[in-house]
């Protein structure tokens, strides 16, 4: 298995946990950070730190073009057609939430929202909201026990009500990997606006958002090596210009008076207050590394140590894997025969391994499986087959211990 050897350029990864080699294998709840992104931090404090969009004066120009060159980055990058059809969010919530709620003037009592089964909280909870203050109704794509949607009923469930089909385009619970296109062109078919949830595919594979032909997609900079705090919202302009503004505050308006105002165009309609600047510079740092390295041998490398890592949990007679799509990327759930999955994490956090357990904020999940949580194993770029290694020599120790 030829590897990439990234981990040099991690600096956090350097260090030891509980007296063990740090082991980090949580990149699906937060990507760590080059050191070229928390350099390129530093150096905007130190040279270049100013508002954006506002000053004549040349810091301000400084700031405003590293900005803005994010933007066109990130455009190319998801391939959208305009670059005002980036809008900076705090991250793929804030991107959620920004859409179900401008969707509230434009829905009616009887109307339907199709959601999946597979969501995070995060693609649930806005369109609930939603739907209780507009009197739409939630639908849902079942969630088959393979971690898969059953999407042999999708037509059954679509008709000319549905408004909105929102779905997670990479579950971060199970690592499936939806069938995005199927589902977008399915739900064109009746006119419904189409709302993917981007966050665990952003690091993983290539998004081409026209090819996809998806109306909205939401990604968040922290899980592709960018800093914490920043993401953004892809939207087609023409569902962008009928959405209303989410916010009301400066560098939105066109014009103020004190009894009513009018908008500025897009991107800005949707980016009002003084924004996340270092986090965008911070971001395009991140972007220009992963496209370095190239997001084609990231997925090589990630679908590689998958196979590896489930090969060695499957020889292991305790371990019960939740998710068994045959499209999966970078995340592993399972349990321990008998074992709370807490026991099991703290068990390896003593021993240097960082997972996450619990439900991973997508507890509907875990209630069809009727169990309280998983431990997840989710890899990036830097993982390594030592990493996979040393965590299966923890486990075992860990399953003994529990026994
Ligand atoms: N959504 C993040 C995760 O899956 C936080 O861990």
């Amino acid at each position: 298995m030829k590897q990439l050897n990234l981990k040099h350029d991690f600096p956090i990864l350097d260090q030891k946990i509980n007296g063990k080699p740090l082991v980090y294998l949580d990149s699906a709840a937060t990507t760590q950070k080059p050191q070229v992104v928390i350099d390129t931090i530093v150096e905007y404090y130190k040279s270049s730190n100013s508002n954006v969009h506002r000053g004549v004066h040349s810091l301000s120009e400084r700031a405003t073009d590293s900005f803005e060159a994010v933007r066109s980055a990130l455009c190319q990058y998801i391939n959208a057609a305009h670059e005002y059809e980036i809008i900076f969010t705090k991250g793929t919530t804030d991107s959620v939430n920004l859409v179900a709620h401008g969707f509230r003037s434009l829905l009616n009592p009887g109307d339907e929202i199709i959601v999946s089964e597979l969501e995070h909280h995060s693609n649930l909870v806005p369109w609930q909201m939603l739907a209780q203050v507009s009197g739409a109704k939630l639908v849902f794509i079942p969630m088959l026990e393979s971690g898969e949607l059953d999407i042999s009923i999708l037509d059954s469930l679509l008709n000319s009500r549905t408004k909105i089909v929102a779905f997670n385009h990479i579950s971060n619970a199970l690592g499936t990997v939806n069938p995005v296109k199927k589902i977008i062109s399915a739900a064109h078919a009746v006119g419904a606006c189409v709302f993917v949830d981007g966050a665990q595919a952003f690091p993983h594979m290539a998004i081409n958002v026209q090819e996809l032909d998806v109306d909205f997609y939401a990604g968040s900079a922290h899980k592709m090596y960018g800093p914490s705090g920043i993401g953004l919202l892809y939207g087609k302009s023409e569902w962008l210009e009928k959405l209303p503004p989410y916010q009301g505050g400066g560098e939105m308006i066109a014009e103020v008076k004190l009894k009513e105002s009018t908008y500025a165009g897009l991107p800005h309609k949707f980016e009002a207050g003084t924004p996340n600047i270092e986090g965008v510079i911070g971001w395009g740092a991140a972007l220009k590394w992963l496209e370095g390295i190239g997001i084609e041998n990231i997925k090589k490398h990630e679908d590689d140590l998958l196979i590896y890592a489930r090969g060695l949990l499957s020889e292991i007679p305790d371990v019960i894997f939740y998710g068994s799509a045959k499209d999966r990327a970078a995340v592993i759930s399972f349990g321990i025969k008998g074992s709370h999955p807490y026991d099991v994490g703290v068990l390896l956090d003593q021993m240097g391994i960082a997972v996450r357990t619990g439900h991973h904020c997508a507890q509907p999940i875990m209630t069809s499986f009727k169990i309280p949580g998983t431990v997840r194993i989710s890899l990036a770029a830097y993982t390594s087959k030592d990493d996979i290694d040393m965590f299966i020599v923890a486990l075992k120790k860990t399953i003994l211990i529990l026994n």
